[in-house]
């Protein structure tokens, strides 16, 4: 199999899982809540932060069953994120991959809940398959990374800087560790207490992480920049604010380090795989 159908494969593997789990967990719902859930978490997307998980669960030689609801914590922590980055009071996108973002499909006190409904669904799942301590840890790493200490506050200066338009490289740097690498970082850190490593490892895949995280954003500033000629919101953009010179160098140098910690692990194949398709 070619690394595009193992990819697709592994996709549908965690879709599959979340569209079950869902489904069963949900029945009696309002079925607007459950289809606007289903519809945010599962419409699209590269499903990157939850195989980040599941894979250096594998990579370290972990028990992938154990690492799955926190992947799917962790997919339903980011549909939520983006479904309220979205709102008109944020970034006011009407698309989100590709098609209508969830409050222009379900209106927008709907889209508000659904992404409410969804935060709560990822701790429910994580809270009831935890067994170890390594797995409580994985959830207090995945509550600070995407909460006040991280993304949260990394969208309030987003849009602080979107107002104020002032900022410098490192401000900028600071702001995509918080909104971005964060979560990439929740999603690795997990991966590692769940196949329970070291603390050596636990530290290099910190690094990995931040690193990815860092490039991750610039490739999707880049995307931003060049799927429309102009900016598609008014959210800060590494790109148009600082020239693709500099962007694609400070790209770069991120994905070079976060590739070269992947590589000395030797079951690593597959995430270099996936980053090679990602950035390259
Ligand atoms: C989008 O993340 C928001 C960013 C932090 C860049 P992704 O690019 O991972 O979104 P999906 O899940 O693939 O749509
Ligand atoms: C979204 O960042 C990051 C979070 C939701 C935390 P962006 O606003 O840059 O991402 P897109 O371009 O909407 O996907
Ligand atoms: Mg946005």
């Amino acid at each position: 199999m070619n690394f595009n159908d193992i990819y697709k494969n592994k996709i549908k593997f965690i879709d599959d899982y979340i569209k079950n789990y869902l489904e069963s967990r949900y029945p009696e719902v309002s079925p607007v809540l459950l289809d606007s859930m289903k519809y945010s978490v599962l419409n699209g997307g590269k499903r990157l932060r939850s195989i980040l998980c599941i894979e250096i669960c594998k990579m370290l030689d972990g028990d992938i069953n154990k690492a799955l609801p926190f992947a799917a914590g962790i997919e339903f922590i980011h549909a939520y994120s983006l479904v309220h980055d979205d709102l008109p009071a944020m970034d006011n996108s009407d698309y989100r991959r590709g098609q209508l973002s969830c409050h222009k499909k379900f209106g927008e006190a709907f889209g508000i809940l659904c992404g409410d409904a969804l935060l709560n669904s990822a701790y429910e799942i994580m809270a009831n398959n935890c067994t170890t301590q390594y797995q409580i840890k994985a959830m207090q790493c995945i509550a600070k990374c995407a909460g006040a200490h991280g993304m949260i506050d990394g969208q309030i200066i987003d849009l602080s800087i979107a107002d104020t338009g002032i900022y410098d490289e490192k401000q900028f740097i600071k702001l995509i560790e918080l909104k971005t690498a964060n979560l990439i970082k929740a999603a690795v850190v997990s991966g590692v207490l769940i196949a329970e490593g070291s603390e050596d490892t636990l530290n290099e895949m910190e690094s990995f992480a931040y690193n990815l995280g860092l490039a991750f954003q610039i490739r999707d500033d880049f995307e931003d920049v060049t799927e429309d000629d102009k900016k598609i919101s008014d959210s800060p953009n590494f790109v148009s604010y600082f020239g693709s010179d500099i962007a694609r160098k400070m790209l770069n140098q991120y994905y070079g380090n976060s590739i070269n910690i992947l590589k000395k692990y030797k079951t690593s194949q597959f995430l270099c795989g996936l980053l090679c398709y990602l950035f390259e």
